[in-house]
């Protein structure tokens, strides 16, 4: 799960008012992309949060003091969120960084999330990535995925993107998508359903994320920092408590601009790549954990024929892959 940074509602809606003014596009989507402060409040460690002057890209770092992260001013009902992101270089064990939605600040119990968490490698440039989905608080019921990159994540910025419709979910690499989510009647309030925020953060997971923790951070390599640019935030803003649009009559426009924008829509093309993303990058699907969920197969039936890949592999390398 991503990192637990606590703050107040009361602050995060007294945020900036959203003025969406830009049209500088990011590069694998044609959408419009913000500058931090039309979209975004910083978020805990402040001092380690640094905004490039022309205010389109944040450096997010990692020392021995403390992490740093950023959050969306306003909370979203489905939507497509973007951002380029270049990892920290060399040593990088037990870093890692976020770039996920949730309401988990709003809805302690009965939260929604959707992550894309990049964990940190002994090699450089060996960054692990894990997608998850949770909904209404489903946290025992993780639904995580890892992937290695086919490039190296150190060396340029590359879009990470989420796209969260009402019928499915779809997690794109540039313009690959890696993951699709389709709702299904059986998966009840674990399909996000409530507003979420768009966070971004670099922090300690020392005691997890690189081999299952055997590896933690080393502050001689510090600080470690990762960069962000290009932010998109394509939704419609909502709040987060009443759960309804802030902009009722324009809801169903943006809804219908969503539903039928290139990122929603898988084309066979999307879909031959996504396979051979999966069968090629994934290292472990929860699907195939036999030894999380004893009883037998943690996924669908539809989510099994949809990853089409080969259990034995993915189960193997779930050990080797921290
Ligand atoms: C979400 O969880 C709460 C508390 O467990 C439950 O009362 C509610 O029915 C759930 N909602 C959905 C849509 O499953």
């Amino acid at each position: 799960m991503a990192a637990k940074a606590r703050v107040s509602l009361t602050a995060v809606l007294a945020a900036a008012a959203w003025a969406c003014l830009s049209v500088v596009a990011a590069s694998a989507f044609d959408v419009p992309t913000v500058a931090f402060e039309e979209g975004f409040s910083p978020l805990f460690g402040d001092g380690n949060l640094v905004r490039s002057s022309d205010d389109r890209s944040v450096r997010l770092l990692l020392d021995r003091r403390s992490g740093s992260g950023f959050i969306s001013s306003d909370y979203y009902l489905h939507g497509f969120f973007s951002a380029s992101i270049k990892l920290p270089k060399d040593y990088t064990a037990g870093v890692v960084v976020a770039f996920y939605l949730s309401n988990g600040d709003v809805y302690e119990k009965t939260h929604d999330e959707l992550d894309f968490e990049f964990l940190g490698s002994r090699w450089g440039g060996q960054w692990r990535v894990q997608t998850n989905v949770y909904g209404n608080g489903s946290t025992s019921r993780g639904r995580e995925e890892r992937y290695l990159l086919p490039f190296d994540p150190t060396v340029e910025a590359h879009s990470y993107s989420i796209l969260w419709a009402p019928t499915h979910i779809i997690f794109y690499v540039d313009d690959t998508p890696i993951r699709e989510v389709i709702r299904h009647p059986d998966m009840g309030g674990d399909f996000p359903a409530k507003p979420m925020a768009v966070y971004a953060t670099i922090w300690d997971g020392s005691a997890w994320a690189t081999d299952g923790g055997k590896y933690k951070v080393n502050y001689k390599y510090a600080p470690f920092a990762s960069d962000f640019s290009e932010l998109a935030v394509v939704g419609s803003r909502a709040d987060p408590v009443l759960r309804v649009p802030r902009r009722d009559g324009a809801a169903h426009q943006d809804l219908l601009a969503l539903m039928t924008a290139d990122y929603a829509v898988v084309t066979p093309r999307k879909r031959a790549a996504m396979r051979a993303f999966r069968a090629r990058q994934m290292t472990y699907t929860v699907c195939y954990d036999a030894v999380r969920y004893a009883d037998g197969l943690a996924c669908q039936a539809a989510d099994i024929l949809q990853n089409n890949i080969n259990a034995r592999v993915c189960r193997e390398s779930y050990w080797h892959n921290g």
